[in-house]
């Protein structure tokens, strides 16, 4: 153990790139940039690699394989990913910078320097260490976003173990079958945390979801809200009672750059939630590349990615992205509207915030919630917003730029998938010359090679709606499904051979700017949190009165899209307005409160072709009161007629209710 001012330079760490030199190139240096990755992408990626830390080297940056994903990144190349985002500031002036302004819902504040980063990071490592955790183990991360969360995933790639985070918003059930999937040995918890003015009772969530998880040992307690929560013995443990006092330094461990540095569960077409899983250099020359490409964060910035850390937008652009660039940003615990509707805007006000990195859902609630409430803030320091995860309509983008930036700040749109690791297609603010396109996310950053194809891979025409495809290997890309390996390259790789198939609907105008028109697949985007529909399905037949169910995302002027339920019960139990709510009540504590469907009504059949499939795409027409689409297929119509029936009973009921 030693208590100095942090670790000596390894020999060869170079001086990291000055945050202050300008890094987002202009036009005719993009096009350059843009056939300098694809004519030589060794040659591309150099510079940029050499800006990291890397322990030892050997070999080329990109080795080309047979299988999927078709190739390795810095294979040989040993580093740690948590050295590059924290320790390589500490021997350089970042040191004393803040490196996260954070503030709790009901207002407390601190602000974290690299340093107490520093000293956190390695307090919480040995801590794991001393309960066991080494190289290659699971954690599993179940927090409120308190900078204890950010710390959690720093410390576990330290040890070169693997983190799982599971977003605080999900259920036990939803937790349980993560943590099964990973076997977890060791699950990192608080007492609870605030949201929207109440609190939300992790422990209890945890407790209810250990009953069913054989892999985990020990569970390591943050304090937030100070409720009682019961200890069982032996296996709970308070931080505080077990850290070490004093300052402590655990030896980053290095690990091969394809060495995983996290799995992070998500929603893929059938009831099981998929383990993707991220590699450690590739990774992190990803985000420290893209943080740069699309943020161009300097020393006078404060960034705000307004993501929870449980979604990959947090995994990357809250933590990763913005440590690895050495920028200051800021994190906050609670909900938008708590107190009062202009939270935000007095965040940005007092950090002077000046890039805002959120959700169109946000904006379209914002926009609900009246101008009034940006209008009486300051919001002179923001100077580029960003957009991601669910596709953002072009008057969400024209309230934005008008009410928010003001006119003055360049909207990008990022489109990229807890798949992809970081962005893949985003406007570069720096190149100002490209005019940009409300609802357009313009072009695919150097280094990617995108294309809009139909189903037989032909390039479709300009204008036209296609299948999105990305051609050659990204640095970010993920390297597998944990514990799958069949299912890595069936769903990702088999549609296309040789390129990755993200699952989703684009087109590219006449222009080339790319327009990205949501999933191809039974994936909804609800409020940008993304949940399969048979995942739903599978919670809900686990109630003893559900016979069967078909879900479906209907459309939502301000989420995006919400779920609505079609359930068959089993004999004995009558559809009653009563046993609706149970049914969403029980996936509320199942599954957890974003999924909830909005709407659920009962039939006696479901519309299916004579394969016995569920004819979703009709039960959305159904749902969204349109002319049904084409119904040869279908087995028998009645079962559709029966449909329309319920879903406009269902509608009657709910305007009486509001009567
Ligand atoms: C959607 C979130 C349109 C898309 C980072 C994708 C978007 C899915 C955009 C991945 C965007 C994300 N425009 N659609 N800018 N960004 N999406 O894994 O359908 O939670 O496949 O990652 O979100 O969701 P995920």
């Amino acid at each position: 153990m030693s208590g100095g001012d942090g670790p000596d330079a390894p020999a060869g760490l170079k001086e990291a790139l000055p945050i202050s030199a300008h890094h987002s190139p202009g036009i005719t240096e993009l096009g350059a940039l843009r056939r300098r990755a694809r004519e030589d992408p060794e040659g591309f990626w150099r510079p940029l690699v050499e800006g990291l830390y890397w322990h030892e080297r050997a070999g080329p940056i990109f080795a080309p394989r047979p299988d999927p994903p078709y190739g390795q990144w810095l294979k040989g190349w040993t580093t740690n990913l948590c050295y590059n985002a924290v320790d390589r500031w500490i021997a350089t002036p970042r040191r004393n910078q803040v490196a996260f302004y954070w503030e709790g819902e009901p207002g407390d504040r601190r602000a974290i320097s690299y340093f107490e980063l520093y000293r956190e990071v390695n307090r919480l490592a040995a801590t794991m260490r001393q309960l066991g955790v080494g190289v290659g183990d699971r954690v599993s991360i179940y927090l409120p976003m308190i900078p204890e969360a950010i710390v959690a995933l720093l410390a576990t790639v330290r040890l070169g173990a693997i983190h799982s985070v599971v977003f605080g918003g999900f259920a036990a059930q939803a937790l349980a079958d993560r943590i099964n999937d990973s076997r977890s040995r060791l699950v990192v918890t608080a007492d609870g945390g605030f949201r929207a003015g109440r609190t939300v009772e992790l422990k209890r969530i945890v407790d209810q979801a250990l009953a069913q998880t054989p892999s985990v040992e020990r569970v390591l307690l943050f304090r937030r809200t100070g409720a009682p929560v019961p200890l069982e013995e032996g296996r709970d443990v308070w931080y505080d009672s077990v850290a070490p006092a004093g300052p402590v330094v655990v030896p980053p461990v290095w690990v091969d750059a394809t060495h995983p540095s996290f799995i992070l569960y998500t929603s893929g077409t059938t009831g099981k939630p998929k383990g993707a899983v991220h590699s450690t250099g590739g990774y992190m020359l990803w985000l420290d590349y893209t943080t740069r490409a699309v943020f161009d964060l300097h020393e006078r910035d404060v960034f705000w990615c307004t993501a929870d850390l449980g979604w990959v937008t947090g995994h990357s652009y809250v933590a990763y992205g913005p440590l690895l660039r050495g920028a200051t940003s800021l994190v906050y615990e609670g909900a938008p509207t708590t107190p009062a509707p202009d939270r935000w805007w007095k965040l940005i006000e007092h950090y002077g915030v000046s890039v805002l990195y959120t959700s169109p859902t946000a904006i379209r609630s914002f926009i609900q919630l009246g101008d009034a409430w940006p209008g009486s803030h300051d919001l002179s320091s923001l100077r580029l917003l960003g957009s991601v995860g669910e596709p953002i309509n072009p008057e969400a983008w024209l309230w934005y730029d008008e009410r928010i930036g003001r006119k003055r700040c360049p909207i990008v749109d990022t489109w990229w998938q807890t798949e992809t690791g970081g962005i893949l297609i985003s406007a570069q603010p720096g190149n100002a010359v490209t005019p940009l396109k409300p609802g357009s996310a313009c072009f695919p950053l150097p280094g990617v090679d995108a294309a809009v194809v139909d189903e037989h891979g032909r390039p479709v025409a300009p204008g036209q709606k296609g299948l999105l495809v990305i051609r050659r290997p990204w640095p970010g890309q993920f390297i597998g499904l944990w514990g799958d390996p069949e299912r890595y390259r069936s769903v990702y790789f088999d549609r296309f051979p040789g390129w990755y198939y993200p699952a989703d609907f684009a087109l590219q105008d006449r222009d080339g700017y790319y327009w990205l028109l949501g999933r191809a697949d039974e994936v909804m985007k609800i409020a940008g949190h993304r949940l399969a529909t048979a995942e739903l399905e599978d919670i809900l037949i686990m109630h003893p009165a559900v016979a069967e169910s078909a879900v479906i995302g209907r459309s939502d002027a301000i989420k995006g899209e919400v779920p609505v339920a079609c359930v068959i019960l089993r004999p004995g139990y009558a559809p009653t307005p009563k046993l609706r709510e149970e049914l969403r009540e029980h996936v509320r504590t199942s599954l957890g409160p974003i999924a909830v469907p909005a709407q659920l009504y009962f039939v006696a059949r479901l519309p299916k072709t004579r394969s016995a499939k569920i004819m979703r795409r009709l039960l959305r027409d159904v749902v969204e009161e349109r002319p049904l689409g084409d119904t040869t297929t279908l087995e028998d119509d009645t079962s559709l007629e029966e449909a329309r029936r319920a879903y406009a009973e269902l509608q009657r009921e709910i305007d009486r209710e509001r009567r």
